[in-house]
């Protein structure tokens, strides 16, 4: 049932291009200039009403959030927050009738996204799924969904799931868009077709794993590692970061890459890995500052970036690994993947139980 891989994640690390298609199939009109999601009782007027948007969810969906925030912020221009579904319910969270929330959950029954959305539904507020179960209390409860097609998810360590998060983020946003008219067709054409583009450039990168693979074997070594970035990186590192805890037991912290100096930096000694992020053409520079300061502590640092940063970014880091390029806003659906990638090998060169970690659940039923 593994399909010829040694672990489920593996697989479902493999099996991101089909969920992508997946998820996006009949949601695109065939032209590839509209998003459509029939499936929305939100109509056209309660969008047009929105204020504000919470975006709630536990973990790695929280994460997918972050990403979700950026898309719905550059696209819309409606103010965003995300909330961790436990923390929610206890600042007394401002909604209104003109709130929307929208709860992310691969499984559809995390206790405390659950209890979230019933608050924001006691509050006024229209509540929309975002899962991957059609039949969980979740999707039952809310008042909309739109269900991520990544098919069953075993492992304990989510992939597939959060990326198809990501998918749905950016249909909804693109859709969002085109109601409020805050995109010109030209613009939402140009993301649909790079969206469409994914699944392929995905396929090519995971042809490729070996250089993950020995860095990850490097990596395996240590106790610490930092994870920086900015922007749409940040947000990529702090699942990167949640990831390889989980599964290597390696301990990491995600930064934001301007962050550091502010008091973190006092813990980069020499040798200690740093994984940088800097896929985000607009914040390059300032990110290779970032990555400077780390370096002249002695830093052993490794880049993810663009094929055309990787003779720049050599001056400053060990070690460089190229992703495919896509629209910006997009590129977390390529960038998580040798994270994802990194986490399973570092795992395995542990010789830790790759789809069981220690101490976790899939579901966590609990508050
Ligand atoms: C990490 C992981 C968890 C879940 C979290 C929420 O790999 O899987 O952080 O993302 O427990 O679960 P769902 O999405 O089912 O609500």
């Amino acid at each position: 049932e593994k399909g010829g891989f040694e672990h489920f994640m593996l697989k479902e690390i493999h099996e991101q291009p089909k969920a992508y298609r997946d998820t996006m199939r009949g949601r695109i009109d065939e032209a590839g200039k509209h998003v459509v999601l029939p499936e929305l009782k939100l109509s056209c007027e309660q969008i047009k009403n929105i204020r504000n948007i919470q975006i709630i969810a536990c973990g790695t969906a929280y994460h997918a959030g972050l990403v979700g925030r950026h898309a719905i912020e550059q696209l819309v221009r409606i103010p965003v927050e995300n909330d961790v579904a436990s923390e929610y319910r206890y600042r007394s969270p401002i909604v209104t009738p003109e709130t929307l929330v929208i709860v992310v959950s691969q499984s559809g029954e995390t206790a405390d996204t659950l209890a979230a959305l019933r608050e924001a539904q006691r509050n006024g507020a229209h509540v929309l799924a975002i899962t991957n179960v059609v039949g969980s209390s979740i999707a039952r409860d809310a008042d909309d969904v739109i269900v991520t097609l990544a098919g069953p998810e075993i492992a304990v360590a989510s992939t597939k799931a959060y990326t198809s998060q990501l998918i749905a983020f950016y249909l909804f946003a693109l859709y969002l868009a085109e109601v409020r008219g805050s995109q010109t067709p030209e613009v939402i054409s140009q993301v649909i077709a790079a969206m469409q583009a994914l699944p392929e450039q995905l396929e090519s990168m995971l042809a490729k794993p070996e250089a993950i693979k020995a860095y990850a074997e490097q990596i395996s070594k240590h106790e610490h590692l930092f994870f920086i970035g900015r922007g749409l990186d940040y947000a990529v590192v702090q699942e990167g970061s949640l990831k390889l805890k989980e599964i290597s037991y390696i301990h990491s912290e995600a930064y934001a890459a301007g962050e550091l100096k502010h008091g973190t930096l006092a813990l980069i000694e020499d040798g200690i890995p740093v994984i940088a992020l800097a896929t985000q053409d607009a914040v390059l520079e300032k990110t290779v500052s970032n990555i400077k300061e780390v370096g002249a502590r002695g830093a052993d640092i490794m880049a993810i970036t663009h094929e055309e940063h990787v003779t720049g970014l050599l001056k400053s880091v060990n070690q460089v690994f190229a992703i495919p390029k896509t629209l910006p806003l997009l590129t977390p659906a390529l960038s998580v993947v040798p994270l994802q990638l990194l986490s399973y090998y570092a795992s395995l060169a542990r010789g830790n139980d790759v789809d069981k970690p220690r101490n976790l659940a899939k579901s966590v039923t609990v508050e």
